[in-house]
């Protein structure tokens, strides 16, 4: 049975993140705040751009240089991790909050065994001996549907599928079941059927573990699927955040509405993929009003007149940064 959702786990406030590149102070988040709730799934969408990942990296004190967080906390059981001692951060990291990216050739070490890789983490969180964390570990990468797993954990990344270094990244992130799974695009590169076989273990983690999720994607098909809440993010903002059926049903803000509007629909072929025209602002200069004005359908005097709105209310749990949102009956 689904219990619902529960109590904040993971709190960001008022997160800035910036980079000093050569060209200028590229301004990646601008002042988000959101809650990663036990036994929930909040889905992050938006443009690519639009810092998603370093949200993501943020939380996990990983943003790389030149890149710096400004401004804000991010409360972990109450505990803020942006101040947190570096060596304390990464005992969390790993065993109370595990991560997936995009790319798990990137996070995998190419010239250690996936065997060893998987045990490392056991050992480092864990008493286990070297020989429990081998039968450990085996079990992990059955679990995850990977075939043959005393082979599995004798090979090295170059020799697996791309969907089975998502599921060996997964089986790692899994391993000492996390309170906290940040998943970044961890199913993009994967055909479909991988993908539903990926996205049911999330599903089953967060069922049998209460495991709170921050799930980023660009697939509202995935979102749909998932999410329990949506954030929706724009050059380093959240615009829009509500429960999933909100989001898809009462989409308030003109750029959640233009996503909907830019998904394929099965139930109507002749409904082409429209890509939302326009493009997200330069975060280096970015506008003192709204960023999405150029490319909003509602644009009025007042956003023209205004300093960008702040995220107000509409309804219960459903928040929304507009002066002209879409009304619904
Ligand atoms: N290493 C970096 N140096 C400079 N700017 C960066 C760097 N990484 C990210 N950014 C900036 O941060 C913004 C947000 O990036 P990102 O979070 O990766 O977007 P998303 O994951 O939503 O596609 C990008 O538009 C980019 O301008
Ligand atoms: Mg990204």
């Amino acid at each position: 049975m689904q219990t619902p959702p529960g109590t904040p786990i993971i709190q960001v406030e008022g997160l800035r993140v910036a980079f000093f590149s050569r060209e200028g102070v590229v301004k990646a988040v601008n002042g988000i705040t959101f809650s990663l709730r036990e036994n929930s799934i909040l889905a992050m969408v938006g443009e690519s751009g639009s810092g998603k990942t370093v949200t993501a990296l943020s939380i996990l004190g990983l943003v790389p240089y030149p890149g710096r967080i400004m401004e804000g906390r991010v409360l972990f059981n109450g505990v803020d991790l942006v101040t947190m001692h570096p060596e304390a951060l990464r005992r969390v990291r790993g065993k109370e909050i595990g991560m997936v990216f995009q790319d798990p050739m990137s996070s995998l070490n190419p010239s250690i065994a996936i065997g060893i890789q998987v045990e490392e983490v056991l050992l480092a969180h864990t008493d286990a001996t070297r020989q429990e964390a081998r039968i450990w570990a085996q079990e992990l990468l059955t679990e995850m549907g990977l075939p043959d797993s005393s082979r599995l954990l004798k090979q090295y990344p170059f020799q697996l599928s791309g969907g089975m270094r998502q599921r060996v990244m997964l089986s790692i992130a899994m391993a000492l079941r996390p309170k906290v799974l940040i998943a970044d695009e961890p199913t993009s590169n994967l055909d479909t059927t991988l993908q539903a076989a990926i996205l049911s273990q999330l599903r089953k983690l967060k069922q049998e573990h209460g495991t709170a999720i921050l799930l980023i994607t660009h697939d509202m098909g995935v979102v749909a699927q998932m999410a329990d809440q949506v954030a929706v993010m724009y050059a380093g903002s959240i615009v829009e955040h509500a429960a999933t059926a909100n989001i898809f049903q009462r989409p308030a803000h003109p750029y959640t509405w233009g996503l909907l509007q830019s998904i394929p629909r099965l139930d109507d072929a002749s409904r082409k993929l429209r890509p939302m025209g326009g493009r997200p602002p330069d975060l280096i200069n970015l506008p003192d009003e709204c960023p999405f004005l150029p490319r909003c359908f509602k644009a009025s005097t007042l956003c023209r007149a205004s300093p960008r709105p702040a995220l107000r209310p509409l309804q219960e749990g459903h928040v929304v940064a507009c002066f002209n949102e879409i009304k619904h009956e």
